[in-house]
């Protein structure tokens, strides 16, 4: 669904189909010359990042290996606690391979932290990030992240695998939620 069918639910288009392609397209350029000669594994976490994963793998003009995880971000309390669970664990041993993680948002930057310490442990040849998304005035906890999308303000997107209660992912676009659907 577009933009248009969920109308009254956002305040506006941040990003279209279009420009998140666009962009997406760039990434993949930049991370395919920065890869050049070497095997490359991208890792999705789901189930954010099913859009962007799908999107960039078929950006790149070279083979990659895909795989995911899936971790609980907060457990059952807040955003700040910081606790992360592995949900799905990767299927692939990672040792001697080069690593992009791939996601749409950096929020906190609690999740990214952990998952990349996390696989760093695992003896790879190097682990790098990528996200579409990052709120620079809500990080919590430094990320070095060396691929970013956007950087956009802290306010509730949703769409391209965004969601709000598992609502939104399937739109195209990204947009900010209008307050009165969460409030
Ligand atoms: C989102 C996103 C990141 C995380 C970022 O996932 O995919 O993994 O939040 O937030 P942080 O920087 O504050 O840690 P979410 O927990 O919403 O799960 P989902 O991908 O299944 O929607």
């Amino acid at each position: 669904m577009d933009a248009a069918h969920v109308d009254n639910d956002l305040v506006n288009v941040l990003f279209t189909e279009e420009q998140i392609l666009e962009r997406i397209g760039e990434l993949a350029q930049e991370i395919e010359t920065d890869y050049d000669g070497k095997e490359l594994l991208i890792v999705g976490i789901l189930r954010g990042a099913v859009m962007v994963m799908a999107d960039m793998a078929r950006a790149f003009t070279r083979h990659v290996e895909m795989d995911w995880m899936a971790v609980s971000s907060y457990g059952s309390g807040t955003k700040s606690s910081g606790v992360v669970r592995i949900l799905k664990d990767l299927d692939t041993d990672i040792s001697g391979r080069h690593v992009v993680i791939v996601d749409e948002i950096i929020d906190t930057g609690l999740t990214l932290s952990w998952l990349s310490s996390n696989l760093s442990s695992r003896n790879p040849a190097s682990v790098q990030i990528c996200t579409l998304l990052r709120k620079p005035e809500a990080l919590q906890m430094p990320v070095d992240v060396k691929y970013v999308g956007w950087d956009i303000p802290n306010e509730f997107v949703v769409g391209y695998g965004l969601d709000y209660r598992e609502r939104y992912r399937n739109l195209r676009d990204i947009g900010t939620l209008a307050p009165h659907v969460y409030s």
